[in-house]
């Protein structure tokens, strides 16, 4: 019996949007493809470029910039998931592109497989949020990068996100708020919000670590946005999506968290709010540019 594919792979494929198109498509086109054109725009590519993704994924930014580095430029992929490194080779093979790509498996604090000065441009996209030790991150994508290069990153900043204590994922808990408590708890077991990676930096500490990394330039541009309403989404959806493939989907975390009766109550609390939208979204995202000397 094979173990299936590993836990970036899934969430990537699947578990983001609950396995359902319609919500792919529209984290696609709401949120990933603009943050991808402005990312690339602010790498500021050549033709021939060679470009290293780094956690490159399903593809995302890799596949973006190969469209527009043209016939001569080349793009690395490396990504800590040897499956994710393996859906990347296969989509390029089957898009006329694997003599342009190379894919080397790492993490991004520590690229062996990447020589010093091999790179025109490092890009990289919601990654470092997985990444306790970022400056030495930066560190490896000032080493890998040739005199003149750039960087190009998007990270969002949890820190910025997280404003209302009555809500959990934007959803007003006072009802239920006993409740919220626990699945809370079980998230923070998992995942510490103060001490993990995800939520041990903001935009600042960024711009900190490009600049011990050995930057002389830097951009940085933080988005932050709040709305009153919520993307409405159908709740057996809701409850197979995960918001990062390190936590449980929400219906997993219910049942973990919560006895059955509690779930029931919960549940038929939150679902009509998922459904219609009552919620609130906030989201705050840093881009961070650099270039080395
Ligand atoms: C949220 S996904 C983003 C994927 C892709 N960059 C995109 O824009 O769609 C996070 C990616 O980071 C990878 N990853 C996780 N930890 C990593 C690490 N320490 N170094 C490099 N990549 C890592 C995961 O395998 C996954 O592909």
């Amino acid at each position: 019996m094979t173990e299936g594919p590993d836990r970036w792979h899934r969430w990537l494929i699947d578990v983001r949007h609950g396995g359902d198109a319609a919500a792919r498509e529209q984290l696609l086109t709401g949120l990933l493809y603009p943050v991808r054109d402005h990312l690339l725009d602010k790498a500021q590519l050549r033709p021939g470029d060679t470009l290293l993704d780094v956690g490159a994924g399903d593809g995302l930014i890799a596949f973006g910039a190969l469209d527009r580095l043209g016939p001569s430029g080349r793009v690395i992929f490396s990504d800590v998931s040897q499956d994710l490194l393996d859906h990347c080779r296969e989509a390029a093979a089957d898009g006329g592109a694997l003599a342009r790509c190379s894919f080397v498996l790492g993490s991004a604090d520590s690229l062996t497989g990447v020589a010093d000065a091999s790179a025109d441009v490092v890009t990289t996209r919601s990654v470092l949020i997985y990444v306790q030790d970022k400056a030495a991150a930066l560190r490896e994508f000032c080493r890998v990068l040739r005199p003149g290069g750039r960087v190009s990153l998007f990270e969002p900043i949890n820190r910025l996100m997280s404003g209302d204590p009555d809500r959990l994922l934007g959803y007003d808990m006072r009802p239920v708020a006993a409740l919220a408590e626990k699945i809370t708890a079980l998230y923070e077991s998992i995942q510490p919000r103060a001490t993990g990676p995800m939520g041990n930096f903001d935009d600042r500490d960024l711009v900190r670590c490009a600049e011990s990394a050995g930057f002389p330039e830097i951009g940085l541009e933080l988005q932050v946005s709040v709305k009153a309403t919520k993307q409405p989404c159908p709740w057996e959806v809701f409850l197979r999506m995960s918001g990062n493939p390190l936590i449980p989907p929400f219906g997993e975390a219910l049942d973990r968290a919560l006895t059955t009766r509690e779930a029931t109550e919960f549940s038929d609390y939150l679902r009509p709010l998922v459904e219609s939208g009552t919620g609130q979204e906030r989201t705050a995202f840093a881009y961070l540019t650099a270039v080395k000397d």
